[in-house]
C-alpha cells in the first residue's frame, strides 16, 4: 500500500514536469550537443549554434536591458506608472518572457529578455522528446511548439508584439510619453533578424508568401486592435489614425489642402497603412472581396474621423475582419514565380493616386513590400542587387527616414522611377 502511494506520487511528479504548456527556460536550449554550439554544425538539420545567434546579435536578447535606460525612465514617469519601466508588466510583456509562476517550470529570468519560448511556445512538452529520433516537427506541434512554419502561426506570434493586441499595445499614451513608433512587415523583420534557421534556396516560408500572409494578418489584427479601442474606454485613440493629421506645423503646408479631406475638411483621418499594400493583394486574390472591403475600408475611415462613432466603427472593423479572414488561405496560395512577383512590384510602384492621398506610414508598408518582393527576385538572381532597382528602392526609404518630412508627391515620384527599372 505504501509502496503503491510512492510511486502514484512520483508518476504525477514526472507528469506534471512534462505537462505541456510550461516555460523551461533558455538555459534547457543550450547544451552543446543541441543549441548550444559555438560554430554552426553539419551533423543535422539545425545549425545548432542557435543560442550564440540570438545571445550575440539578436537584438530580443537585449530587450529587457533597455528597459533600464534613460528613455524607458521618460516613457515611465510620463506614464505615471508606479514602478520602475524593468518592473511594470505594461513595459514586460514585450520586453522579455514574462510567464506568470505558475506557468514556470524550470528557471525563466526576466535578464533573459525575449528568449526561444517567446517565440517557439513554451518548451515543457517537447523539449525532452523533440531530440529523439524519429521525433517529428508535428508531433512537437501538438505537443504546445508554436509553429512557426505556418505563416499565420508566425504572424501572429510576432505581431503580438510588434503591433499588439487587446492584452499589449503601444498606444498613443505610450507614444506621447516617449516609446518610438511601431512599423512592421513579416518577411523584412523576419530576414533581418539573424537568422538561426538555414535558408533554403526555395522556401515557402520564407520571402514573397512570408510577405503576402503578413499583410493580411497585420489588417486583421490592426482591425481587432480598432475594434477593442471602439469597445473600450480609449475612444478615441489617436494611434489609430495619421499622426500628421495632428502633428504638422500651423503653416499650410499647400499639399494637404490641394489633396483635401474625404469628409469634413480639417478632421482626422483614419490610417490606411494596413491595408494600402493589401488592397492589391486581395484584388489579385478574390477581386469581390476588395470591392466589399474597399466599402468597409470607407466607412471605417468616416466615422474613425467623426470620433463619436464607435459602435459604429465597431460594426464596419468586425465585418472587414471577417471578410480579410476569409480571404487570407486564398492570399496564402497565390503564385509567386518570379513574373508575378514583378507584376505585382509593377502594381505597387503604379499606384500614386491612392499613395497621393495617403500617409507616411502607408508609404513605409510600401517601400517594405517593395523591398521584400524585391529579395524575392535578388535570391534567384544576385546580378540585381547591384542593379537600378535596387539603388530605386533605397531612394525609397530615403523619403521615409524622416516621417515629419515627409511629402507624398516626392515619394510618388521616386516610386515612378522604379517602375521605370521593372
Ligand atoms: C506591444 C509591445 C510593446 C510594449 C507594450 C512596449 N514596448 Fe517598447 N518596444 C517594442 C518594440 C517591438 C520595440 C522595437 C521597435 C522597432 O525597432 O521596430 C520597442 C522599442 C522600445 C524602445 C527603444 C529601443 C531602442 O533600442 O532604442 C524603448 C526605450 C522601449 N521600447 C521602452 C518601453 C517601455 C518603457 C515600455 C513600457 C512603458 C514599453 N517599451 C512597452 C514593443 C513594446
Ligand atoms: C523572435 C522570435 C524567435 C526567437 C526569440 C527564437 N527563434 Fe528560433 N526561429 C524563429 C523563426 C521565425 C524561425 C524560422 C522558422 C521557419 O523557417 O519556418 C526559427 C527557427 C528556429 C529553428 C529551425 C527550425 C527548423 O525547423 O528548421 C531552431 C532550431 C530554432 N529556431 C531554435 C531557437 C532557439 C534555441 C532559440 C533561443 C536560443 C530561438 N530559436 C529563439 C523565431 C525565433
Ligand atoms: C515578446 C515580444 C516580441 C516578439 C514575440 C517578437 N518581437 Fe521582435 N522585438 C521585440 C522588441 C521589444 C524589440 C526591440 C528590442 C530592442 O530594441 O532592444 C524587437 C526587435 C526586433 C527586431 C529589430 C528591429 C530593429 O529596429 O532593428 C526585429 C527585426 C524583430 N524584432 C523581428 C521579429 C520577428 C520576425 C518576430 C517573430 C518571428 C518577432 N520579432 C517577435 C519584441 C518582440
Ligand atoms: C487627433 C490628433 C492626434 C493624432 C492623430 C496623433 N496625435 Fe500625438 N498628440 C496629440 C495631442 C493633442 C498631443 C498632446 C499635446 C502635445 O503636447 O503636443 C500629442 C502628443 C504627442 C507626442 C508628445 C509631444 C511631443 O511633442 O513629443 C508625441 C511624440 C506624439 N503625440 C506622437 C504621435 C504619433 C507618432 C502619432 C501617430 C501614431 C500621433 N501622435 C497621432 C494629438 C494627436
Amino acid at each position: 500500500m505504501k509502496r503503491m502511494t510512492i510511486l502514484l506520487l512520483l508518476m504525477s511528479v514526472g507528469a506534471a514536469a512534462q505537462q505541456p504548456g510550461h516555460y523551461e527556460g533558455v538555459a534547457s536550449c543550450v547544451n552543446s550537443g543541441c543549441h548550444g554550439s559555438t560554430q554552426p554544425l553539419n551533423t543535422t538539420r539545425i545549425l545548432q549554434n542557435e543560442y550564440y545567434t540570438w545571445l550575440n546579435s539578436d537584438r530580443h536578447a537585449q530587450a529587457y536591458n533597455i528597459l533600464f535606460n534613460d528613455r524607458s525612465a521618460r516613457i515611465a514617469r510620463n506614464m505615471r506608472l508606479k514602478g520602475k519601466a524593468y518592473q511594470e508588466h505594461v513595459c514586460l510583456d514585450c520586453h522579455t518572457t514574462n510567464i506568470p509562476p505558475s506557468l514556470v517550470s524550470g528557471k525563466v529570468d526576466l535578464e533573459d529578455g525575449i528568449q526561444c519560448e517567446a517565440c517557439h511556445g513554451p518548451a515543457s512538452g517537447w523539449r525532452a522528446e523533440h531530440t529523439a529520433a524519429g521525433w517529428t516537427h508535428e508531433q512537437s506541434v501538438a505537443a504546445g511548439m508554436a509553429d512557426l512554419r505556418s505563416l499565420p502561426t508566425r504572424a501572429s506570434v510576432c505581431l503580438s508584439c510588434h503591433l499588439g493586441n487587446d492584452k499589449k499595445e503601444v498606444d498613443h499614451e505610450l507614444i506621447a510619453s516617449g516609446h518610438p513608433i511601431l512599423a512592421f512587415e513579416l518577411d523584412n523583420y523576419t530576414e533581418t533578424m539573424p537568422p538561426h534557421w538555414r535558408r533554403g534556396k526555395e522556401n515557402d516560408t520564407h520571402g514573397a508568401r512570408a510577405f503576402a500572409v503578413g499583410q493580411s494578418a497585420a489588417f486583421s489584427q490592426s482591425l481587432d486592435n480598432l475594434a477593442h479601442h471602439a469597445r473600450g474606454e480609449k475612444w478615441p485613440e489617436f494611434s489609430d489614425m495619421s499622426c500628421i493629421n495632428c502633428h504638422h506645423s500651423l503653416e499650410s503646408s499647400g499639399w494637404r489642402q490641394e489633396r483635401g479631406w474625404p469628409g469634413r475638411a480639417g478632421l482626422p483621418s483614419w490610417s490606411p497603412q494596413h491595408w494600402a499594400v493589401l488592397r492589391l493583394l486581395v484584388g489579385r486574390a478574390n477581386p469581390s472581396a476588395r470591392a466589399q472591403l474597399d466599402n468597409d475600408v470607407q466607412l471605417i475611415a468616416t466615422r474613425v474621423a467623426r470620433m463619436n462613432e464607435p459602435n459604429a466603427v465597431l460594426q464596419a472593423a468586425v465585418d472587414a475582419k471577417r471578410i480579410i479572414d476569409s480571404v487570407t488561405p486564398q492570399i496564402a496560395t497565390l503564385s509567386w514565380r518570379d513574373d508575378d512577383v514583378r507584376a505585382l512590384m509593377r502594381t505597387i510602384a503604379g499606384d500614386t493616386d491612392f499613395l497621393l492621398t495617403s500617409d507616411v506610414h502607408s508609404a513605409e508598408q510600401t517601400a517594405l513590400a517593395l523591398q521584400s518582393l524585391a529579395s524575392a527576385l535578388t535570391r534567384n538572381n544576385p546580378r540585381l542587387l547591384k542593379s537600378p532597382m535596387t539603388a530605386a528602392i533605397d531612394a525609397l526609404f530615403e523619403e521615409i527616414k524622416s516621417r515629419e518630412r515627409y511629402e507624398p508627391a516626392r515619394f510618388v515620384q521616386k516610386l515612378t522611377a522604379l517602375r521605370g527599372t521593372l
